[in-house]
């Protein structure tokens, strides 16, 4: 039976789609069945931050409205063999959906897979609740910044009122040279003011090359692994500007 953990953030913009798509495809290299769901029915972006927007048949909305059975609307992604994308790419924004509608299809597909991943709209209203709804585990990702954390703290509190297995958090776009200069809130700092365990870091840019698929990116594998073994071994961002070729990085990243 899948593991159904919705990414979500409260602010718009941190990476929870980012994150969705990064850690599913890497859940799904490890041999892990997975779904990814965009459950970002105004705004959605799966498809491309996937790449498979010229693949989609059938969305969500035709499964709900009955066009099609759950399985058909699946998208295999052309790298990945055991990741299948459930879009809501052809969805009317201004049509409702019910979040019991979008439970029930998600329900179907888990005795099939090892994880529905739930990739969430910003905001805390109606799309925030359709997509935690189905979930029985959520990634709240936020940022450094005080703006995204006031917001993650928000969704925190909504999520605890939400019986789920488990709550943690994501820290991205952490500018590592920042970090290491103790010029940016910690790891630790943000646990501390969310009060829910960090079982990620990401790096702001340091090479990602987004929208290349094939290369998972070190810091999204440590992420997923942690997902599959429950440790919450964490990234060191700061690795790169330490010593004294990490000196000259950083102040070259302070020039720039
Ligand atoms: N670690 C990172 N470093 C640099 N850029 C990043 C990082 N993570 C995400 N981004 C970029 O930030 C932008 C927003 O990311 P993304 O779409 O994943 O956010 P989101 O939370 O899903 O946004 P929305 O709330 O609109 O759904 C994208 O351009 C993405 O490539
Ligand atoms: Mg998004």
């Amino acid at each position: 039976m899948a593991r159904k953990i919705v990414v979500t953030s409260g602010k718009g913009g941190v990476g929870k789609t980012t994150v969705a798509v990064y850690l599913s495809a890497w859940l799904a290299k490890k041999g892990e069945r997975v779904v990814l769901c965009d459950a970002d029915f105004g705004l959605n972006n799966v498809d491309l931050t996937a790449g498979v927007e010229s693949l989609i048949t059938y969305d969500i909305v035709d499964v709900i409205e009955g066009r099609c059975r759950a399985k058909q609307a699946l998208v295999k992604h052309p790298l990945y063999g055991n990741l299948f994308l459930l879009t809501s790419s052809n969805s009317a924004p201004e049509r409702y959906v019910s979040p019991q509608a979008v439970k029930v299809v998600l329900d179907a597909l888990a005795p099939q897979f090892d994880f529905i991943i739930i990739d969430c709209p910003a905001g805390i209203d109606d799309g925030f609740h359709r997509a935690v709804a189905t979930a029985d585990e959520a990634l709240v990702i936020t940022t450094p910044h005080l703006s995204a954390l006031r917001d993650a703290d928000k969704a925190v509190t909504i999520l605890k009122s939400y019986r789920l297995n488990s709550l943690s958090v994501v820290v991205n776009k952490v500018r590592g040279d920042l970090l290491s200069v103790g010029k940016c809130l910690t790891p630790k700092d943000v646990e501390e003011l969310l009060k829910v365990p960090v079982v990620g870091i990401l790096p702001e840019n340091d090479g990602i090359e987004f929208g290349d698929l094939s290369q998972i990116p070190a810091p999204f594998r440590v992420l997923g692994n942690n997902l599959l073994t429950g440790k919450r071994r964490l990234y060191d961002v700061t690795r790169k500007y330490c010593g004294f070729f990490g000196n000259i990085r950083r102040a070259l990243k302070r020039n720039l």
